[in-house]
């Protein structure tokens, strides 16, 4: 018998439960356990009905996603699947945590479903670049009807056990214990015929309605919707089949269709991305069980646009917070941001009246510093200036009480120099949020030199308790991502002078797959962000290298973006839609003139490797000097920051997808032409010379 499968009986009915630590994936140790069980009880002449379940925090999570691209061992899938939905004897699944992909799919083949009531129902394939393979495209819209099950597979967003039940794929809510439950309702079917008209494959009452215009329009939809990625449009072509064809050659194009997807590179990219943002955790020096400290409150000095949207994110949670400003009139604007924040989630339909109630009654105002002392973490969230920043942290060395975690965050000045104004710099971290914080899942977690490892695994493991994504980085201009968005950002600037305009590089970076272009996100977070420190550099550049400038004027002429309705683009009252000006294409013309630029045409191809080479590069010297521990961990950064399409892996592993002496030899060109900037990362050199790639590297660390 299996070790990750134990079959028992319970009087008239056998219990299978898969035992498989962490999280129940369908290894090929599992599967053979299935299969064993699946004899046992039907030889069984004792046994009546069978009940399914899962041991530990969940059901089954899915197929083991390690298993992936290697030779399969062990029975299939399918097999199992179509041996549970033929058995004579009512098979029952009991669902609690998370039934997704694989283990979903072995639940449709069953004839019945329970549930307990906060148990997630889901196909997450397409974000794994596949699509549910084991039957799922044929049965889910045979159980849910068409859309529905268009929506849950494109989306790949889980169902609670209430919406389950509603569309009919929970049978029944469990209240209490799970397998007691389970096995009551077991008995009730354990009937002659109690199988009859529950096989999902032999159903077709919830085919109607999908006729050849409705995919032609979700195929449309889906496109729009996927910008580049393949598998959701893929898995309209399953539905179609499950809706179009019988069973049987349903399946055969489903097979088809997850074994072209499966081998293709964005399933390889997502995966990458999923396991990366799991690996990212992991920190050499600093093992899993380092001791933390208990984070049950936190202060948060700074009630603007970052402090308010950290606030929230605690409160989330439920963690009481007080948010600190130093006076009333900006402390009541801090606060009124966040009510309005919520109250638009409220009006939404995603948030209940009295949820929003209980958070915001979580955020308590408080003016002076002093308010801080009886938080576990203060963050601060000041103007982005270091002599203010040391005065608060004075104060905050004052006031905050021993043990307390004392982060800030700053979006790239030095923390260590922070950190030296205290007397305990080991308590002093950087927390980076990304804006809107609220929303935003990065988190770089900034080690300074003296920080200690119990205040890095405190840090850690708080950016996962607010179900963000945080990603260790040391102390270095802009740290991982804005130091590398440098880059993108100087390119796209360039390439306006030589020849593009803003439409021409968005629509290359967002045919690429970025979810917007550089210029649109000018528009959106306001040109005149940095606006300051800009101007005040104008006087003491270096003249060995080139500056555009053309951002700077935009702002002198009252282009702040979509605030001010104009922009790189301009803006219909009230629209968010881009329009081209003929105004900002004046002056990008006049620019390149005034700096003796011959205006040429500019390819989509150069504008995407320029935008996305220029980071690749910056991502090695970040490796280099150990300022990022991984590769996977910059396309995190990259992915869950910047906005980087996840299909793509990430910026480093579509580096080695290009293949590194394809991309060295661009950044060579572009070198010998600008003469200052897209100096070769020695890494990324030595890389090529010994014919390795990033995921070598990381290999091999
Ligand atoms: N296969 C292999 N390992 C998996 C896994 C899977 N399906 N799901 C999770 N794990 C591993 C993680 O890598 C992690 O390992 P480490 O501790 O070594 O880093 C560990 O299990 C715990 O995972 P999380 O940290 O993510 O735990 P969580 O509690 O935060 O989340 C979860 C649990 C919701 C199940 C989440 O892990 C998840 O979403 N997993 C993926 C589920 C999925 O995509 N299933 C579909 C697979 S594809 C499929 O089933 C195809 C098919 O049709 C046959
Ligand atoms: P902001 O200007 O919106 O808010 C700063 C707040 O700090 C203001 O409410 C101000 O009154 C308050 N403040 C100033 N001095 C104070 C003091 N001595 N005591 C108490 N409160 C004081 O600034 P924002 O954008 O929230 O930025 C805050 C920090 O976050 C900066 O370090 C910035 O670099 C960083 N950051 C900003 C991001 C963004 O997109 N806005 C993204 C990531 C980090």
């Amino acid at each position: 018998m299996s070790d990750t499968v134990r079959y028992e009986r319970r009087g008239k009915i056998a219990v299978i439960t898969v035992d498989n630590p962490p999280v129940n994936a369908l290894s090929s140790s599992v599967r053979e356990g299935l299969a064993d069980s699946q004899a046992k009880a039907k030889a069984d002449p004792e046994v009546e009905a069978i009940v399914l379940i899962g041991a530990g925090r969940t059901y089954i999570a899915g197929a083991d996603i390690r298993e992936f691209g290697k030779p399969m061992t062990g029975p299939g899938l399918q097999q199992i699947i179509n041996d549970f939905e033929n058995s004579e004897k009512p098979v029952v699944v009991a669902i609690h945590g998370t039934a997704l992909g694989g283990g979903l799919e072995v639940a449709l083949g069953c004839h019945y479903r329970v549930a307990l009531p906060s148990a997630q129902l889901g196909l997450p394939e397409v974000k794994l670049g596949i699509l549910p393979g084991a039957g799922g495209t044929q049965r889910m819209p045979r159980v849910i009807g068409v859309k529905a099950a268009l929506d849950m597979i494109t989306s790949g967003d889980p169902l609670p056990t209430a919406k389950a039940k509603e569309v009919g794929l929970v049978d029944e809510i469990v209240q209490g214990d799970l397998l007691d439950g389970a096995i009551k309702f077991a008995e009730t079917v354990a009937i002659p015929g109690g199988v009859q008209g529950r096989r999902v494959s032999q159903r077709t009452d919830k085919l109607g309605g999908a006729d050849a215009a409705f995919f032609a329009e979700a195929r449309k939809t889906t496109a729009a919707k996927a910008r580049g990625q393949i598998a959701p449009v893929k898995i309209v072509d399953a539905l179609e089949a499950a809706a179009t064809l019988p069973f049987a050659d349903g399946i055969k194009k489903e097979r088809e269709v997850a074994q072209e997807l499966m081998s293709g590179t964005q399933s390889k990219a997502l995966r990458h991305v999923f396991f990366a943002e799991r690996e990212a955790a992991k920190i050499p020096d600093v093992p899993a069980d380092t001791p933390t400290r208990p984070v049950k409150s936190v202060a948060i000095i700074g009630a603007g646009t970052m402090g308010g949207g950290i606030a929230m994110s605690f409160a989330n949670i439920g963690i009481p917070v007080t948010l600190i400003d130093s006076t009333d009139e900006f402390l009541d604007r801090g606060l009124k941001r966040i009510k309005d924040n919520y109250a638009v989630t409220v009006t939404r339909g995603r948030l209940s009246q009295a949820d929003m109630d209980k958070r915001v009654g979580l955020i308590k105002g408080g003016i002076g510093t002093d308010k801080i002392k009886d938080a576990d973490m203060v963050i601060e969230a000041v103007f982005e200036e270091m002599d203010l920043k040391k005065t608060v942290y004075r104060d905050i060395d004052k006031f905050a009480k021993a043990g307390a975690v004392l982060a800030t965050n700053t979006s790239g000045l030095n923390i260590n120099e922070i950190a030296s104004v205290t007397k305990r710099p080991q308590d002093v971290i950087g927390l980076h949020f990304f804006s809107p914080a609220n929303v935003m899942r990065l988190v770089e977690v900034v080690r300074a030199e003296k920080t200690g490892k119990d205040i890095i695994a405190t840090c850690m493991q708080v950016g996962k308790q607010l179900r963000k994504v945080p990603v260790l980085a040391r102390v270095y201009e802009g740290f991982i991502g804005n130091a590398m968005l440098r880059h993108y950002g100087r390119e796209a600037h360039f390439l306006l002078e030589e020849g593009a305009l803003p439409q021409q590089v968005d629509k290359a970076l967002t045919d690429f797959g970025y979810a917007m272009g550089m210029f649109g996100v000018h528009d959106l977070a306001g040109n005149d962000v940095g606006y300051r420190m800009r101007k005040a550099a104008q006087a003491s550049r270096p003249n060995d290298r080139r500056y555009s400038d053309i951002i700077t004027i935009l702002c002198d002429m009252g282009r702040l973006g979509q605030k001010t309705g104009k922009g790189w683009y301009r803006y219909e009252p009230g629209s968010r839609t881009p329009i081209p000006d003929p105004e900002v294409e004046a002056l990008i013309v006049a620019e390149s003139k005034k700096k003796g630029v011959e205006r040429r045409p500019i390819t989509d191809e150069e504008i995407v490797k320029r935008c996305v080479y220029g980071p690749i590069n910056e991502g090695a010297v970040l490796l280099e000097k150990g300022i990022a521990l991984r590769p996977s961990d910059i396309d995190i950064v990259y992915v869950t920051g910047y906005g980087f399409p996840s299909w793509r892996g990430g910026p480093m592993f579509y580096a080695d997808t290009v293949g590194l002496k394809n991309v060295l030899d661009d950044i060579k060109r572009f070198h010998e032409r600008d003469g200052f900037y897209w100096k070769p990362a020695p890494l990324l050199e030595q890389l090529v010379r010994e014919g390795k790639s990033f995921a070598d590297y990381q290999a091999g660390r």
